[in-house]
This record gives C-alpha cells, sequence and structure tokens, in this order.
C-alpha cells in the first residue's frame, strides 16, 4: 500500500499484526486506519511509530517513538461503582469499564476525567456534575407538586359519569386503606400500597384520582412521568425520594404518578439507563413504606402492557383497575353530569347523542361541550341550546373521523 506522507512523517500506533506477520495495521493521529504489507522490523501491537516516506527511494521508514507520543484520548464521566480491578464509569450515558488506579484516589460519585485503558487521571468534582444548572431539589420544590384544595374544592363524585363499578373499587381500594388503616393492620391485611390506573386516554383516570383526593381530604401530589425526565432530568430519583418523604409524614397522602409508562417502561437493555434507575428508585421507596404510613400510590397509564413487570409484585402496584371506554348508558351520565356546570336551555337529546358515540372516550364526549359553547356564542346565545349540543357532537364526530383517518393502522384504538 502507497501512502501520501508529507513533510516529516505521520504518527501512528500499530492495532493488529496479521498471523503470519505480513501485514501490520495502523490507527494514524488523524482517525485514518491502513496497513503495511512486509514490514522489515520486528513490531508490536500498541507501538507507537513515526512514520516517513522516503520518495527517492519509495520507502516507509518505521522509527519507534515513545508512547506519551500518543496521548489516549480522555473523557469526563461519573463514578458509579469501585471494585478492586476495574471502575464503572458513566458517561455520555453509557457506563464504561476502566483498570481501578490507586492514584488519584477516587470515589462513587465523583466527576472525573478518565481514559480506556489508563483509568482515571484526575479528579474533577467529588460531587456528580449535571448536564446543566439543575434547580436545587428542596422542600419549596415539593409544594410545587402538591394539588392545593383550592384546585379540587368542588371536584366530587357528582363531577364523574358512569363507570360506577370502577368508581367504587377505586373508592375502596384507596379511602378505606387511607381512613381505616388501622382496623387493616389490626387485621392483619396486607397494606395497599399501590393501585394501578390502566385505560384509554382520556377515560377519566386523572380525574377520578383527584376527586377521591379531594373527596378523602388527603394530601396529594401530583407528578407526571414526562415531567420527570425533561425538567428534573438528572434528579428525578432525588426528587421522588423527597416527594415520598414528604407524604410519609402527612397523616394521609396519595401520590399520584401520570402517565407511569414514560417512566417505568421495561427495563430491557434498550431502556434508558435513567430511566432504570428511577424505577429501581420507586421500587425500594415503595418497599420501604412502614405499615402504618398512610400513602396510597396511584400510578395511571394507557400503556400498561409497557410496564416494568417489577412494579407488579405483591406489596407494589398489585391492584389494578381498568377503565373501559364508556358504554351508551354511561356516556348519557358523563354528558348530563359534565353539563351540570353549564348553562343549557330547555331539555337536550342526551339518549340520541349517547346512542350515537359508540367508542367515545369520556374526554372527546366533554369536548361537545366546548364546541356547543362556540357555536352558542357566535349565535349571540348565552346559553346551550339544542342546536348547540347536535352541532358540537357533529363537529366532534368530524375531527374523530378525521384524527382516525390520519392513524396508521386504520384508526383501531
Ligand atoms: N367519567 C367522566 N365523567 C366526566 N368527565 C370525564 C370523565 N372522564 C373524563 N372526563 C373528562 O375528560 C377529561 C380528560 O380525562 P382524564 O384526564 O381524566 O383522562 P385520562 O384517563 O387521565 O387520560 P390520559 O390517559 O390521556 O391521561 C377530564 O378533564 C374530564 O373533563
Ligand atoms: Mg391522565
Amino acid at each position: 500500500m502507497t501512502y501520501d506522507l508529507e513533510g516529516a512523517g505521520v504518527l501512528a500506533k500499530v492495532t493488529a499484526i496479521s498471523d503470519d506477520g505480513y501485514s501490520v495495521y495502523f490507527d494514524f493521529r488523524n482517525g485514518n486506519t491502513g496497513y503495511f504489507d512486509d514490514v522489515d522490523q520486528e513490531l508490536s501491537v500498541g507501538d507507537v511509530l513515526l512514520i516517513t516516506h522516503d520518495k527517492e527511494n519509495n520507502r516507509y521508514d518505521f522509527e519507534e517513538a515513545p508512547s506519551s507520543a500518543w496521548p489516549e484520548a480522555l473523557w469526563v464521566g461519573i463514578v458509579r461503582l469501585k471494585l478492586q480491578d476495574i471502575s464503572v464509569i458513566e458517561s455520555g450515558g453509557r457506563l464504561r469499564k476502566v483498570p481501578t488506579v490507586t492514584v488519584p484516589c477516587y470515589e462513587n460519585g465523583y466527576t472525573v476525567l478518565a481514559g480506556d485503558a489508563q483509568g482515571v487521571t484526575k479528579v474533577l468534582s467529588e460531587r456528580p456534575i449535571k448536564y446543566f444548572d439543575l434547580p436545587e431539589v428542596d422542600d419549596s420544590v415539593i409544594d410545587r407538586f402538591l394539588l392545593s384544595s383550592e384546585d379540587t374544592e368542588d371536584l366530587g363524585f357528582e363531577d364523574f359519569g358512569g363507570l360506577s363499578t370502577v368508581v367504587a373499587r377505586a373508592r375502596e381500594l384507596i379511602e378505606i386503606p387511607l381512613n381505616e388503616g388501622k382496623a387493616l393492620l389490626e387485621i392483619g391485611a396486607r397494606p395497599i400500597k399501590g393501585v394501578l390506573f390502566t385505560g384509554g386516554p382520556g377515560t377519566g383516570k386523572t380525574l377520578l384520582a383527584r376527586i377521591i383526593a379531594a373527596q378523602s381530604k388527603a394530601i396529594f401530589f401530583e407528578i407526571s412521568g414526562p415531567e420527570v425526565f425533561s425538567k428534573w432530568y438528572g434528579q428525578s430519583e432525588e426528587l421522588i425520594r423527597m416527594l415520598f418523604e414528604a407524604a410519609a409524614k402527612e397523616e394521609k397522602a396519595i401520590i399520584f404518578f401520570d402517565e407511569i409508562d414514560s417512566v417505568a417502561a421495561q427495563r430491557g437493555d434498550e431502556s434508558h439507563e435513567a430511566s432504570k434507575r428511577v424505577v429501581a428508585q420507586l421500587l425500594t421507596l415503595m418497599d420501604g413504606f412502614k405499615p402504618d404510613t398512610n400513602v396510597v400510590v396511584i400510578a395511571a397509564t394507557n400503556r400498561p402492557q409497557d410496564l416494568d413487570a417489577a412494579l407488579r409484585r405483591p406489596g407494589r402496584f398489585d391492584w389494578e383497575i381498568e377503565f373501559p371506554y364508556p358504554d351508551e348508558c354511561d356516556r348519557k351520565d358523563i354528558l348530563v353530569k359534565t353539563a351540570r356546570r353549564l348553562k343549557t336551555k330547555g331539555p337536550l337529546p342526551y339518549d340520541i347523542i349517547a346512542a350515537h358515540s359508540d367508542g367515545w372516550s369520556a374526554a372527546e364526549l366533554t369536548q361537545i361541550w366546548s364546541e356547543a359553547a362556540l357555536l352558542a356564542v357566535s349565535d349571540n346565545r348565552r346559553q346551550i341550546y339544542e342546536e348547540d349540543f347536535v352541532g358540537g357532537f357533529e363537529r366532534v364526530s368530524r375531527y374523530r373521523e378525521q384524527a382516525r383517518a390520519s392513524r396508521p393502522n386504520g384508526g383501531d384504538r
């Protein structure tokens, strides 16, 4: 092979030698790779050489260079595990294995400069350095997850239409442990710590959790999966730990973990390291509840199949309530109940709309009212009339059809 090595020559490192010793492979300093055949010099893998080209005789000369001439690429990471022989360092979202060195001295959690072969070369900080400036996680942060009583004050079961068995079961699983925890303990029953709400989008999971919190007069912390991973990225575990700690201090508290699937996806290889740590943290915290801790954790998801199986083991989210799409009776009830807070005029055709909205979610049904109100106001009415209600229904039907047509699987939920 011929190379155009201009000027003073280039630095190269031997990366491999063919079995017969005929071909020698190099990495060049500029990142290129190449090989030379028939090198009449004894070389070993790892040798650093200065290669020059004698153009007149068309010969390449290999001159040994000190290994320090080829400094190893160093990277920054956080020490996660330090064993006698190897250390595991998290860098760029993955774990890297390096040899353990005695100098410099380092511990788990340190931010260090390291190289694959050299191991840790320098301690940059005795704390893990975060990617960006993160807000401090302190008590004032915890307050932000607290749903104030003003938010839920006038929320009651009369706001929740249909699904009466779901409501009854949810109340039983949440209110009884919160209000009668001692009695359950006396009986020796396994305490209910986690209840999983599953069901399609807009089926009322979040709404029911809020109503139960308001009605049971429990302190209610609400946290959402996507938020944990965007706004609180890098501090999610700390945040969850503090939320659990704050909840445990209350006389009775509910922690509502909305859209938990985004956090608690299967802890397979491909799922992100951070997600695994958050799930592990959640499991540790739930396992650590004392029998007399009056906290129920509700988690909601519309992708239960994606949940980590470990979350469903006994003593964790082992109680599941499925929120179905409402049937005709439920749909009428949802429409009637959501109309309670609106000004309407005359008898409205609830039965007809309920009969023609098969497969609709509660959220879609309530959307009818928003559209009906727009129609009423644009026609100078201050109440919703039958024509507005029907017009609202037709509009939402159209949007649903359009959304359905644009879904790749033809619209099956
Ligand atoms: N059973 C119900 N009765 C009255 N209104 C309801 C009911 N269920 C849902 N709604 C209405 O639909 C809206 C959306 O419901 P909610 O946020 O509870 O759905 P969700 O199941 O949490 O959905 P997602 O999985 O998308 O988070 C609520 O704000 C409320 O207006
Ligand atoms: Mg929700």
